[in-house]
């Protein structure tokens, strides 16, 4: 029987299991830290069985060496893998924590207004909706005949020249895109049954500059009545009920006479604004009359039995000077800012 060893194999085990139970349990870089400073370092059994191998015999002392040696390796190792590991797991939680999603939509979205103009057009047909009165369009690139010819233009009238509309190459086509919404009159009343009464809101073009108060594209709406019997006194109730329910009960319009070839008589329509900013005044509004029978002729209306009256706005300057606005160029710069102050209306 020889003399009990000082390093027992079974102790060189245990503590080697011990260690390596401690480094597969450690779940985070600090944990592993402290299994290494337990099981591997100075002050650990692993350690201090080394230690013992200057008592082994010398004839034990090169098993003993290789046994504790190896043990310590497998130890060592085991912390090293597992610290690559948890360093990597690390990593790749901190990478997932920082994830930007691209794709995603952001929580601030801002709704869109839509444009006053869109709205006020709406408001004004809706007002004629609400007397039974039928919306219609008309096309934006249109014939010079709808434009001008049915309307009752001389051929040298001054609004035909090129200063003031857009002509479409080729010369020979007769487009043009549509100066007033006046030639929808005519077409309303060339597609429809009588009586007729039709609003046609929409867009125009005139080769005019963009300024604080012109601008090339631009919206009118245009008004028409025929029937047997209309007279300038059914004008005259339309158009002040518009005013009123528009401006409020106290609005009123006044009609000035003035010259358009598709009416006779014609004038020049003003609203009295009860509400503007600056205190109640007088607002020239547009253009009205009674459609001229060179109209009703030109679209198969015999002028004997039906007659009617018609009349056109500009939408922008209605927008300004309900309002108040200054400068025009605001209406067509699509900037939200300005389109939502009139409300988010979708
Ligand atoms: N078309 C005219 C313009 O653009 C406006 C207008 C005036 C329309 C009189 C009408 C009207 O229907 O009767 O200036």
């Amino acid at each position: 029987m020889s003399d009990p060893t000082p390093i027992p194999d079974a102790a060189v085990e245990a503590a080697t299991d011990a260690a390596l139970a401690a480094v597969t349990e450690a779940s985070t870089v600090a944990e592993l830290k402290a299994a290494r400073s337990a099981h591997a370092g100075e002050s650990s059994v692993l350690a201090k069985l080394n230690a013992e191998l200057r008592n082994v015999p010398a004839d034990q002392k090169a098993a003993k060496g290789k046994l504790v040696g190896q043990a310590r390796g497998r130890v060592n190792q085991a912390i090293a893998a597992r610290e690559a590991e948890l360093a990597a797991a690390e990593e790749a939680a901190q990478l997932a924590a920082e994830t930007v999603d691209v794709t995603a939509v952001p929580s601030r979205r801002r709704l869109g207004a839509r444009h006053p103009l869109s709205l006020l057009m709406e408001q004004m047909s809706d007002i004629f909706i609400g007397m039974g009165w039928e919306v219609a369009e008309g096309p934006e690139l249109e014939h010079e005949w709808f434009n001008f010819d049915a309307l009752n233009f001389d051929e040298d009238h001054p609004a035909r020249a090129m200063q003031d509309t857009f002509f479409v190459d080729p010369p020979e086509s007769h487009l043009l895109l549509r100066t007033h919404t006046s030639p929808v009159q005519v077409r309303a009343l060339l597609s429809r049954e009588l009586p007729v009464y039709v609003v046609a809101p929409g867009r125009v073009y005139r080769t005019d500059e963009l300024d604080a108060t012109h601008t090339p594209v631009f919206h009118q709406l245009e008004g028409i009545a025929i029937d047997r019997g209309l007279t300038m006194a059914h004008l005259r109730g339309t158009l002040e009920h518009l005013a009123r329910q528009m401006f409020g009960e106290e609005a009123r319009i006044r009609l000035r006479p003035n010259y358009f070839p598709f009416t006779e008589p014609s004038a020049e329509m003003d609203v009295w604004q009860p509400n503007a900013k600056g205190g109640a005044r007088w607002v020239e509004w547009g253009g009205c009359g009674m459609v001229n029978p060179n109209v009703l002729l030109a679209a198969g209306v015999d002028p004997e039995e039906y007659q009617g009256f018609a009349f056109g706005m500009g939408i922008e300057r209605t927008l300004q000077f309900r309002n108040d606005l200054n400068d025009m160029r605001d209406m067509v710069e699509g900037d939200v800012r300005f389109s939502a102050q009139f409300g988010m209306v979708v």
